[in-house]
């Protein structure tokens, strides 16, 4: 066991670079006389979650020269009703890119919404067709939190190739899609995913080379589960009470950062680690988005 602490992956640094990137490629459009990509937000009900992270996409957006505009529906509204919403918006040649934030009402169907979206406007590339063509390699927009995972590891010189990366937690936004893209030529790792059935698992993800945490649950990756050298990217954000804090809570990852840090060669911070790079990566893809819409409308 080494006693080294591992090297802080700066997730909130790495975005700025690739917001920056993406101003300068908006700057460049506007230059040219195009308009800027317009990106359209959907938010139903009133969990202050949803609510945090729509702000902090509006936010981000702004910053880079994405223009935005924000669909906010109660609780109630019906399926029906949301439908009719994204035709409008599919059908608006100004909008190029649509983002409904999750989770929805249980009285509406996730996916029946998700595949009503226009592929070509699916920023967060959860549309049936997008995922296909992620699993078969083609080309097209990339899932945010699993593109901007690859971007840090990239970034930091984390090799993937021949090495075994362990997944913990398979959901379609994260667990699934990632795995897709770590195995991929190229990328070339190997991938094992575990998930809460998956037996002897502290044995499994002592194998990572590379261990991703995408479970949601606080401090639930312990030193015992993780090998000495390990790159480990924490994905989870958690709310726990905390009375010292004046918000009444604070957020923390899946894994339990100070014990961990102390025996892996990598570690992401939870905030400023994966969430930016997962708004930066989905404004990215409301770039790749304005394009499409160009060669749309000729
Ligand atoms: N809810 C939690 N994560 C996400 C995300 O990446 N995109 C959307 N649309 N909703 C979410």
């Amino acid at each position: 066991m080494t006693t080294e602490t591992a090297t802080l992956i700066d997730g909130k640094a790495i975005a700025a670079d690739v917001r920056a990137s993406i101003k300068s490629d908006v700057e460049a459009r506007l230059a040219a006389g195009k308009r800027a990509p317009f990106l359209s937000v959907v938010l139903i009900g009133e969990d202050p979650g949803s609510a945090s992270y729509v702000r902090g996409k509006h936010r981000a957006a702004s910053e880079v020269g994405i223009k935005t505009d924000n669909l906010a529906f109660p609780e109630t509204v019906s399926e029906e009703e949301l439908l009719a919403v994204i035709d409008r918006l599919n059908r608006d040649p100004e909008i190029d890119g649509i983002l409904v934030q999750l989770p929805l009402p249980s009285h509406i169907d996730d996916q029946k919404i998700i595949s009503a979206l226009s592929p070509a406007k699916d920023v967060d590339c959860f549309h049936p067709e997008n995922v296909g063509r992620l699993m078969l390699g083609l080309p097209g927009l990339k899932p945010a939190t699993p593109a901007g995972i690859l971007e840090l590891l990239k970034r930091s010189g984390i090799e993937t190739s021949g090495k075994h990366a362990v997944i913990v937690g398979r959901s379609n936004i994260v667990g699934k899609p990632l795995a897709n893209m770590l195995m991929q030529k190229g990328v070339d790792a190997t991938v094992t995913v575990c998930h809460s059935r998956t037996a002897n698992l502290a044995e499994i993800t002592r194998q990572a080379d590379i261990l991703v945490a995408a479970i949601g649950k606080a401090d639930f990756i312990t030193a015992d589960m993780v090998k000495p050298g390990a790159a480990v990217i924490d994905v989870g954000i958690n709310r726990v009470e905390d009375a010292s804090r004046e918000r009444g809570y604070r957020l923390t990852g899946d894994v339990a950062f100070d014990e961990v840090s102390g025996i892996a060669s990598y570690i992401t911070p939870v905030p400023g680690g994966v969430g930016p790079m997962t708004i930066a990566l989905m404004l990215k893809n409301t770039l790749i988005a304005a394009r499409f819409q160009e060669q749309e409308s000729g």
